[in-house]
């Protein structure tokens, strides 16, 4: 029963599209466990470039059954234009499961992301704005509307009327904006629900089942472990669980089935929206970063911040997610600095701290502490195996192994699908 995790080590944006399109054509379902279309993967196939928000990435790879999970969040009208976009291109959907479970993200949560994160001002957490965090928070408040309410017309009805009873006071007496009448949310759900009808399943039954007849199962996470609800730098995170017990909450697979816990990791850190990031750059090397690393959101289209590897998040997101490999990506965008700084510890008023501090009061204060390794400038683009790369960039690869925790058993050296280096298989 190979089940395999795939998650950000990161703050999301590690490039997860690229590794789990890799192993895309040995994988028998993809499966997203949380977030909904605030997460931004693009696969590159052949010339073909694809960003995907809502959709596993296994869409793209006709053997394989993508899985929506309970624990993402759907929005219906994002889902059906990503659905034909794909179509009209020449991409077979016909395959993808919805659970029934999952919450829908409806209009009035969108709007509410919106007048919150404009009523927080400076204090704002820099999210989407697509409506993730409202529709968590109605989840866990047992007022959410899910994929299952759609075939229900007067369910619908009484939980939307009750859901919009307390939203309506906050947005007309708090936020100044006008009320939402239920009638128009369910009739614009409605105008949905056939379309969506034919993708929804039992996942939780088909999932233990592929697994039971030794089928391949990859979990692939949205964002990173660092945008994590409870492990992350709350508050400056997303609403969902990205790190690896998550798969299990968000698909219905138990944690004694996974097998394999991968974390992607960048050659260098970024970050989207607000929120402490120790070893972010403000000068031309950070602009370099980003300009190489092409780092601006897929979701969002912001300019990503960006910083030099920070190996105390490495360490931290080997032990929350239980990491037993790392998938090393963009390496070739470092490829012409003379030294590359790696941030091996922090200094938080005046002591030396190897750990991430569980005080999010030390966190802001953490100053990196670096160690300059020396950098390459051949191309590494072409390169198929470890011992092709350059002296320097081997050992680059390896320091980061040295300090992360655990081994690095794929490079990414560009951006298409075969620019990436195997060193130990993940099936
Ligand atoms: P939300 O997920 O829209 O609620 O946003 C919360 C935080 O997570 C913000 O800082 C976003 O920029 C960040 N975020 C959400 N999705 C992603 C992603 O896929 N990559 C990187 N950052 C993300």
């Amino acid at each position: 029963m190979p089940a395999l995790v795939l998650l950000g080590a990161q703050w999301g944006d590690e490039g997860k599209g690229k590794a789990t399109d890799l192993l895309g054509g040995s994988v028998d379902y993809v499966v997203r466990y949380q977030g909904g279309n605030n997460a931004g993967h693009t696969v590159v196939v052949g010339d073909q470039k694809y960003a995907l928000h809502l959709l596993p990435s296994g869409i793209l790879s006709p053997e394989c059954t993508p899985v929506i999970g309970n624990g993402v969040v759907v929005d219906p009208s994002v889902l059906l234009s990503e659905l034909s976009g794909l179509n009209e291109r020449g991409v077979d959907t016909s395959k993808l499961l919805i659970s029934g479970n999952a919450h829908i993200i409806t209009p009035y949560n969108v709007t509410v992301d919106k007048v919150t994160e404009r009523f927080l001002g400076k204090r704002k957490i820099g999210t989407t704005g697509r409506g993730i965090g409202p529709t968590y928070a109605d989840k866990i408040n047992r007022v959410g509307i899910r994929v299952q309410d759609l075939y229900d017309e007067s369910i619908l009805q009484q939980k939307v009327e009750a859901a919009l009873d307390v939203k309506n006071q906050l947005l007309t007496k708090l936020y100044n904006r006008r009320a939402i009448t239920a009638d128009q949310v369910v009739e614009e759900l409605l105008g949905y629900a056939e379309q969506i009808k034919p993708y929804v399943a039992d996942t939780v039954l088909v999932l233990n089942q592929a697994l039971e007849e030794d089928k391949v199962v990859l979990f692939e996470g949205g964002q990173g472990t660092l945008l994590d609800i409870d492990h992350g730098t709350y508050p400056f995170v997303t609403s969902s669980n990205p790190t690896a017990g998550g798969a299990c909450t968000g698909s219905g697979v138990g944690p004694t089935k996974i097998s394999r816990v991968i974390g992607i990791l960048k050659a260098y850190t970024t970050r989207v929206g607000a929120g402490p990031f120790p070893t972010e750059l403000f000068d031309e090397d950070g602009e370099a970063l980003r300009r190489i690393g092409g780092e601006r959101g897929v979701t969002t289209g912001r300019d990503r911040r960006c910083g030099w590897f920070d190996a105390v998040i490495a360490r931290y997101a080997t032990r929350v997610n239980g990491l037993t490999d790392f998938f090393l990506t963009k390496l070739d965008v470092l490829t012409g600095w003379e030294e590359i700084p790696v941030c091996v510890a922090y200094e938080i008023d005046g002591k030396r701290v190897e750990e991430l501090p569980y005080s999010q009061t030390d966190f802001h204060h953490a100053k990196p502490i670096y160690e300059t390794l020396p950098g390459w400038s051949e191309d590494i683009t072409k390169a198929k195996s470890f011992s092709d790369l350059p002296k320097n960039a081997q050992n680059y690869v390896k320091a980061l192994e040295e300090m992360s925790g655990a081994p690095i058993s794929a490079i990414g050296v560009g951006p298409g699908r075969d620019e990436t280096i195997e060193i130990n298989s993940f099936l």
